[in-house]
């Protein structure tokens, strides 16, 4: 979808959808719309003489132009005061896929003059264009017979001439990360026998190639070498060859680079300790988090910001097979330490262990892990926010406002260490799951048992990575969290 910035009257915007998104209006039609309503026969008018439309929350209205755009929705964004980044990126969200079902190419968006938000132009010009981007998601590569419907092909923002420059600045940048979160989107729809481990290496690859970073590709041979025990007890039972995925970006010469890491468990059955079949299918979605670390290097590749960034993808399979490891099983990790692999689909921590442990030799300023790691995290936040865990409280905050401002919300789980106790084994230095109380943190427990040296911090986005039900402005399916979330921390790092 491209996007721009126009400097027009709503009513000569000519396109096949425009969306207009107001604040609670008094009565009457504000000023900034009189043109419009003329264009619309005084349907703007009318929709306000009738109640229909007030600019309350999720009020929405289609109407049709005579002159001007061929169709007009209002929007309702309510009261003023409380309209948040996440109101003007769900309404220009909600916006584009109105356009989608409708079968409109072209959309402008318009916040009226007349709502006042406290939202500086900049943050806006970014919101509005990350909804939209969302909002014109629909994953139809795998679709042989397709319904004629979308893609939505344009996006224009009407604003006046004193605010276009920071506008501008905001949809570039919404744009990027809108670029990258369509990428883990896509990455976590298709299926395990598509999205293979070398899928995601090849993906690694091309954005290499595309944007000039350096990658690295470890296979079976190398992880051997390089002792990656915990990685290769998961790939053991499977026929797919695994890959351990390092990018590196490099904006800011010899500077301590963030790291980023990604569960990318192509397909989780649970192994041994196989899972019921009930909705196993949805463990395509396992890669989210290796998903959300590639869509962020899309994002990077674009703005090219100016720090360092290397990203960690432990990638394999989780099978059960006469080669699969055994509950019980002791092996070896990439530090060193020795795990007892009482439950097989315990089988995340086990790769980002192995991550964890080689994120070390970049020395890096933080490490942040995003991961479908339990389900007990879902029982505790639901679909709304994602747990959040370290061992640094600076850094936790940082990333929950980071969270805050992507509308990509997290909520901190507390890793005291009465926890630890949990996951202490008998036969070897750890076992890599602590039972049923408390599952997130005691699987952060573990996670943390590989963590040396550096400030670090645990997303765990099994109830956040995929939805069952749609939502305003976002398809049911993969929702690319994380990708977000990233490129606000790094971001704002630039600039401080
Ligand atoms: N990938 C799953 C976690 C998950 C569950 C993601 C639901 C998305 C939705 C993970 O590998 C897993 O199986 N975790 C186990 C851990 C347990 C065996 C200690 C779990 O949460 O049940
Ligand atoms: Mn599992
Ligand atoms: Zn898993």
């Amino acid at each position: 979808m491209k996007t721009a910035v126009k400097i027009v009257p709503p009513e000569q915007v000519r396109v096949d959808l425009l969306v207009v998104a107001s604040g609670q209006l008094h009565g009457k039609v504000p000023d900034s719309l009189l043109g419009l309503d003329e264009a619309t026969g005084g349907a703007i008018q009318r929709s306000i003489a009738t109640g229909d439309f007030a600019g309350e929350r999720d009020q929405a209205t289609l109407l049709y132009g005579v002159r001007g755009p061929r169709r007009v929705l209002l929007l309702g964004l309510g009261e003023h005061a409380q309209i948040t980044r996440a109101a003007l990126r769900t309404a220009a969200a909600v916006g584009v896929r109105r356009a989608l079902g409708l079968g409109a190419k072209s959309v402008a968006l318009y916040v009226t003059q007349e709502t006042h938000t406290g939202v500086p132009a900049e943050a806006l010009g970014q919101v509005v264009t990350e909804g939209a981007m969302q909002g014109a998601w629909k994953f139809v590569q795998l679709k042989a017979v397709r319904d004629g419907k979308g893609p939505v092909e344009s996006l224009d923002i009407i604003v006046t001439r004193e605010v276009r420059a920071e506008v501008d600045r905001g949809r570039a940048r919404g744009h990027a990360v809108g670029v990258g979160q369509r990428l883990a989107r896509n990455l976590q729809m298709l299926p395990g026998n598509v999205c293979t481990p070398e899928y995601l290496a090849t993906i690694a690859r091309e954005l290499a190639r595309a944007y000039g970073f350096k990658v690295t590709v470890l296979a079976r041979p190398q992880m051997e070498k390089e002792g990656m025990g915990a990685l290769l007890a998961v790939a053991q039972g499977s026929l797919q060859e695994p890959r351990f995925i390092a990018l590196e970006y490099r904006g800011a010469g010899r500077d301590a680079p963030i790291c980023l890491v990604g569960k990318g468990i192509t397909f989780d059955s649970g192994g041994i300790s196989l899972k019921p079949a009930d909705k196993m299918e949805e463990m395509k979605y396992d890669m989210s988090g290796a998903a959300a670390v590639l869509g962020t290097f899309e994002a990077l590749g674009q703005l090219k910001p100016r720090l360092n960034v290397v990203g960690l993808i432990p990638s394999t399979e989780n099978l059960p097979s006469g080669t699969a490891t055994r509950p019980g099983d002791v092996v070896r990790s990439h530090l060193g330490k020795t795990i007892e692999i009482v439950n097989t689909d315990a089988e995340g921590r086990l790769v980002l262990a192995d991550a964890l442990s080689w994120a070390r030799r970049y020395k890096p300023a933080c490490v942040i892990d995003a991961a479908t790691l339990t389900g007990a995290v879902v029982i505790g936040l639901g679909n709304h926010a994602a747990g959040l865990m370290g061992n640094d409280d600076r850094l936790v905050e940082e990333i929950r406002q980071a969270g805050d401002r992507a509308g990509e919300r997290c909520w901190p789980l507390p890793l005291w260490d009465e926890f630890r106790e949990q996951i202490r084994s008998d036969v070897a230095d750890v076992k890599n799951s602590g039972g049923r109380p408390a599952g997130s943190i005691t699987a952060g427990w573990f996670l943390r048992e590989f963590v040396d040296g550096y400030p670090w911090a645990h997303l765990d986005i099994a109830g956040t990575a995929y939805l069952d039900a749609e939502r305003p402005g976002l398809a049911k399916g993969p929702t690319g969290l994380g990708v977000r979330l990233f490129s606000e921390f790094v971001l704002a790092r630039v600039r401080g």
